[in-house]
């Protein structure tokens, strides 16, 4: 496959994935948004209320009302709880904002760990309630990539690993430096692989999902991004029944071109 190609095919398959995702990125963004709805409909009617017992005071030239002021208390309490909110909002959108374009315009360094924070940030959007995301995290030497498409790579490693998942489970990352490249290990709690598919893992087209969960191609699309776009490597350990474990090594620097 030209290099060009697999760009084309890598933007294809992301924008599956996302499309896929979307439906646990959307109940992420409006269960937010409802509560800064209905939080802003309390307080319309908390300041109406205070104003009217202000004016009522001020008429009668009385000191304004103790109730007046746990009105307008109400509604600074709910002004920051709509602030965390909107924070919410805009996270989950930043993290989307990574995802957005695979295309590569340049090679970037970039830090790793903040990478997998934005991609766990979608994961945990999606399978909230079902899995839990543990993080450990080296301290990591900046690394020259394509973002865009390393950050595919690991997206497509945390949605495999919480598919692999059954019921309830665990998805950890870590990341460390290792020598002139860093490490990145996905594991999970899940089925694992059996010994009849291992070799097949990587092929274009392999998959054990229905239809609308996979496409088969998410693996042969990351080994081709991890070893032709950036000389690194992908692989994976198993253990049927007890869960897998699949890591990336991406070299700190990428060749200079002349
Ligand atoms: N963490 C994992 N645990 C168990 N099996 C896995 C894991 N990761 C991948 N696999 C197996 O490898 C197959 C191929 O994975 P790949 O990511 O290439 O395609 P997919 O996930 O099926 O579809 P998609 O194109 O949407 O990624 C999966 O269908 C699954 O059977
Ligand atoms: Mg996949």
């Amino acid at each position: 496959m030209d290099g060009e190609t697999a760009r084309l095919l890598a933007e294809a398959h992301q924008m599956a994935s996302i499309g896929r995702l979307s439906a646990g990125i959307v109940h992420e963004i409006t269960t937010p948004i409802g509560s800064i709805f209905s939080n802003n409909e309390v307080s319309v009617r908390s300041l109406e209320k205070a104003r009217a017992l202000l004016v009522a005071a001020k008429e009668t030239a009385s000191p304004p009302p103790d109730k007046a002021l746990s009105l307008i208390d109400t509604a600074i309490g709910l002004a920051h709880v709509d602030k965390l909110a909107c924070e919410r909002i805009s996270g989950i959108i930043r993290s989307l904002k990574t995802f957005a374009r695979v295309t590569p315009d340049d090679v970037r360094k970039i830090d790793v760990n903040e990478l997998i924070r934005h991609t766990l940030k979608l994961a945990a959007a999606v399978f909230r309630g079902r899995i839990s995301f543990v993080t450990e995290f080296g301290d990591l030497p900046e690394v020259e990539c394509y973002p865009g498409l390393f950050g595919q790579v690991l997206l497509n490693l945390v949605v495999n690993a919480a598919q692999a998942i059954e019921h309830e489970g665990t998805v950890s990352v870590k990341s460390r430096a290792a020598g002139k490249a860093v490490r990145v290990e996905v594991s999970d709690t899940g089925r694992g692989i059996r010994p009849e598919d291992r070799a097949k893992i990587f092929h274009a087209g392999f998959t054990t999902k229905p239809i609308g969960e996979g496409t088969g191609i998410g693996l042969s699309i990351s080994r081709e991004i991890m070893e032709e776009q950036h000389g690194g490597n992908i692989g994976f350990e198993s253990e049927p029944g007890r869960g897998s474990t699949f890591y990336v090594e991406i070299p700190v620097e990428q060749p200079r071109k002349e």
